[in-house]
């Protein structure tokens, strides 16, 4: 069976990885969400000091807002703690703070989604639910030839049979976490080691050596450009951020105060710029460094970022009434962008 084959190289070749030592639904739940668009290896760390800090789905639930996106603070897509603390809520208020233990509940919380789900209903509760994420998608198209790509209604459908039908009976929790494993470990996405793969007599990608050819490749999202200015404005003890709004990325983290443009410009057209006088006014200035940082990528957009450094006279603060004056040691208590954040660590 190709099942007991996976669970077999599973057995000897994991990694022991916190969150495969529990049965705690709520630790279970936290790492599916943080590994969703982030290694496991940077995930780790993050995963201890968020279930340090909130050890129960009651104590997240009770946590400030900012608080939980603090601790969030470099892993990036901000909107999985924001759903992570109100599906909390919700679990304590429709729940009694127990975790659901059916996949039909578990799906209705914010931010999970049918992966997360069966990942959950699986490994928590050893429910018959075979996960599909981007790791058992490349295992499976490569080994079974299957030329759909995730993201058609028709190619996941397609997907999502063959799982079930290759965990058949065997123990949900165990065939889940093996073939993830099998997938980020063996099967992995550039130059994978066939010849010591126990799979490679079976394999359709191997016996064709195609195992370039699948995954189908996704089709592209078309990806924006965006020039961020960033004015630090500083002196020694202080320096000046602002709040983002709702309806954009970095939903209400702190950022520098921003000029956004359509197109790069030269620094000698920014000051004359109508953003630029109408941010500084009448404030005496002086501009004191200009720094290019490479793009920085989302997964829809190209964010080209300058940082403009301005040393201002600690009474000139007074005239930035609209903008919040951070005392440089008290830096850390604001969530802020990964990129502002990595800026500042250099400062
Ligand atoms: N990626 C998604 N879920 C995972 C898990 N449980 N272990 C390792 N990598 C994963």
């Amino acid at each position: 069976m190709l099942n007991s084959k996976i669970i077999n190289w599973y057995e000897f070749n994991k990694r022991d990885l916190p969150w495969r030592n529990t049965s705690d639904p709520y630790k279970i739940w936290i790492s599916e969400i943080m590994l969703q668009q982030t290694q496991v290896v940077t995930v780790v760390d993050y995963y201890y000091r968020f279930i340090n800090s909130f050890p129960t789905i009651k104590a997240l639930a009770l946590a400030d807002e900012q608080e939980v996106l603090n601790h969030w603070q470099g892993l990036g897509y901000y909107s999985r703690a924001r759903n992570l603390h109100q599906a909390a809520k919700s679990i304590v208020d429709n729940y009694n703070g127990v975790f659901p233990d059916s996949f039909d509940e578990i799906i209705k919380l914010k931010g999970i989604g049918v992966y997360t789900a069966s990942a959950i209903s699986a490994f928590a509760f050893h429910l018959p639910y075979a996960a599909v994420d981007g790791n058992v998608y490349r295992v499976l198209s490569r080994l079974f030839g299957v030329s759909e790509s995730t993201n058609s209604p028709k190619g996941k459908r397609e997907f999502q049979s063959l799982a079930d039908e290759l965990m058949a009976d065997a123990p949900p929790h165990l065939y889940n976490q093996a073939i993830i494993e099998f997938g980020a470990l063996q099967c992995t996405a550039k130059n994978p080691d066939c010849e010591v793969c126990p799979l490679h007599a079976q394999c359709f990608a191997y016996i064709n050596k195609q195992q370039n050819v699948f995954p189908a490749k996704k089709k592209k999202v078309k990806v924006i450009d965006r020039f961020f200015y960033y004015l630090y404005i500083y002196n020694e003890e202080r320096f000046l951020m602002q709040q983002r709004g709702e309806r954009d990325i970095w939903r209400n983290l702190f950022e520098f105060p921003l000029i956004e443009l359509d197109n790069k410009i030269e620094l000698v057209d920014l000051i004359k710029s109508e953003a630029w006088r109408s941010l500084l006014r009448d404030v005496k200035v002086e501009v004191t460094d200009q720094i290019v940082t490479k793009a920085h990528k989302l997964s829809h957009q190209n964010l080209h970022i300058e940082f403009v450094h301005i040393r201002v006279e600690d009474k000139e603060f007074e005239k930035f009434s609209s903008l919040i004056r951070v005392d440089k040691e008290a830096a850390r208590d604001y969530p802020m962008p990964k990129p502002i954040e990595m800026h500042l660590a250099r400062e």
